[in-house]
């Protein structure tokens, strides 16, 4: 048989040198007259390790990393293809702990397979959700859906099934899925990782929302900073489109069903539904108003499904496996599993699948290992730029959605980014006025203007001017952009900033810290 090496195409490989080891892998064969495939997998997640090398031997996959190119003749030498021993030698992948504590079903195959090959995809499980799903009829697959608990994983945790009954109910003689993969939180890179690494599962999920609700045209809209994903997914779509899986008729069926991929441009709010259905129409991403709301009309003013690219992945293993089976997994009313994305200054970062209920605390010292400089962890953000900061206080909260409102904070897209004690939180305040100033679509004055009336009034404070009235004053501000706000740029901007105010209130004392010095 000949031997096959993994070594991940992935941007977050890549961007460690993962080209430059697959050449050095090539020439090495080439040099030493060895015949092998190489497969550009997508990455495990588990970044720290990343570039990493696995191969296929008789007792399954053996991984190295992280492997630099002047490793691989050394790698070869200790007999790479059988899985020989090397100082880069990790073993079975999936016994390493950060992986073996996960309990991936959206993510099964990340990492696994090979992205673009479609044999490859259903020997692994793929498409056995669509194959049930065009011998149900509309109606049932909403209800699988709504019965397994799933809510969007693009922020706002909205029921997933409720949102496409919505658009099955309403007749139109044209129907669009549109898929969010904006993905501009920081922190995140899940849906990244699942355009690159497991394109098919999207495909398939967004194929699924298609025979549910009755569209039959569905849109990725995909941010350009991401050039590795978006060729990933107009290949993998190619190859769809070609085994009949899209088309006039899915994978045999009377259902049609075809996607099409765009770029964005780059702006933070076009991640914003309505926003992102402006700039998918060609005008420029601002906010909408709503009602209506895009169920009933949204692109093009007809019945719109859009969810972002993880609710829409986790579409087909419900499918495949039914709603209890998924429904099963997490606590109260977050149900299922999410990929939480570990990021900042930590020292395993990366993405952890897990059922909802681990606890801030174990994601962050346990499975994140605390941070990468090996100070004590101040403070995490959850839930991207407009999420609240957390100190260790909280770090018992639980990743449940409700859980994390409870104590003024969001799980968003699930991204956490650890800061250290040096971390200035006044800073990270600021930094927050100033990116909603930037980024505010300008639409609703809170945002446009408070935002930039906060990022002044908290420069006055780390000056030392009337430090006490301005704190007041920035709370009061806050007050204006949470109840007045149309979206979540503005109406969000507020939780990093109170939550830095509330939790770390010596760090908005800058007078007192200075004279504590003295
Ligand atoms: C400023 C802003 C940015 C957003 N960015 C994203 C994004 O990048 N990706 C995403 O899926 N949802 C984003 N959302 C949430 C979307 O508006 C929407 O709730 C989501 O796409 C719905 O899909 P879901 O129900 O599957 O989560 C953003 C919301 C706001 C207010
Ligand atoms: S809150 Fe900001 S981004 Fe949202 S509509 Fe208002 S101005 Fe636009």
């Amino acid at each position: 048989m000949i031997p096959v090496i993994y070594i991940p195409g992935d941007s977050g490989a890549l961007a460690l040198g993962a080209e430059k080891v697959a050449k050095a892998i090539a020439a090495a064969l080439e040099k030493r007259g060895i015949e092998a495939t190489i497969v550009r997998n997508g990455s495990r997640g588990l970044y720290w390790l990343e570039p990493m090398v696995e191969v296929a031997t008789d007792s399954g996959r053996v991984a190295y990393g992280p492997v630099k190119p002047s490793d691989v003749a050394s790698l070869f030498d200790a007999g790479l293809l059988s899985g020989g021993q090397h100082r880069l030698s990790l073993g079975n992948p999936e016994q390493i702990p950060f992986l073996a504590k996960q309990t991936r079903l959206t993510f099964a195959r990340c990492g696994v397979t090979d992205p673009l090959s479609l044999d490859d995809y259903e020997a692994h499980g793929g498409l056995a959700g669509l194959r049930k799903a065009v011998a149900m009829t509309p109606a049932d697959i909403v209800q699988t859906v709504t019965d397994s608990g799933l809510r969007g994983r693009g922020g706002a945790g909205f029921p997933t099934g409720i949102k496409w009954k919505t658009v099955h109910d309403t007749v139109a003689e044209r129907k669009y899925i549109v898929c969010n993969a904006d993905e501009g939180d920081s922190a995140t890179f899940a849906d990244r990782m699942i355009m690159e690494g497991d394109p098919f599962v999207l495909i398939e999920g967004m194929a699924i929302a298609g025979i549910a609700t009755g569209a039959t045209k569905g849109f990725v809209y995909i941010r350009s900073e991401y050039p590795h994903a978006i060729r990933a997914m107009e290949a993998a779509v190619g190859v769809a489109r070609r085994a009949g899986v899209l088309g006039p008729a899915v994978l045999g069926s009377p259902n049609a069903f075809d996607i099409e991929i765009r770029a964005g441009a780059g702006a933070y709010v076009c991640g914003e539904e309505t926003s992102l259905l402006n700039s998918l129409e060609g005008k420029r991403g601002v906010v909408r108003a709503k009602p209506p709301l895009p169920a009933i009309q949204g692109l093009f003013g007809k019945p719109t499904v859009i969810n972002n690219v993880i609710s829409l992945a986790s579409v087909p293993i419900i499918l495949d496996k039914g709603g209890e089976f998924y429904r099963d997994f997490g606590m109260g009313r977050s149900r299922g599993t999410i990929p939480i994305q570990i990021a900042g200054n930590v020292k395993h970062g990366g993405l952890f699948e897990a059922g909802f209920g681990l606890s801030l605390g174990e994601i962050v010292d346990e499975i994140g290992g605390g941070t990468a400089t090996g100070r004590p962890v101040k403070a995490v953000q959850v839930g991207g730029p407009l999420g609240a900061y957390f100190p260790r206080d909280l770090f018992d909260t639980p990743f449940d959605y409700e859980a994390f409102a409870a104590k003024d904070g969001l799980i968003g897209h699930a991204g956490i980014t650890v800061f250290d004690d040096t971390a200035d939180m006044l800073k990270q305040a600021r930094f927050a006025m100033e990116f909603c100033a930037i980024e505010s679509c300008g639409k609703c004055t809170p945002c446009r203007i408070g935002s930039t009336r906060g990022v002044e009034t908290l420069d006055k404070i780390a000056a030392g001017i009337e430090p006490e009235k301005n704190r007041a004053l920035v709370t009061d501000l806050c007050n204006t952009m949470k109840f007045g706000s149309l979206c979540a740029l503005g109406g969000f901007t507020p939780y990093p900033v109170m939550s830095a105010i509330n939790h770390f209130p010596d760090d908005f004392a800058p007078q007192a810290k200075l004279e504590a010095a003295e």
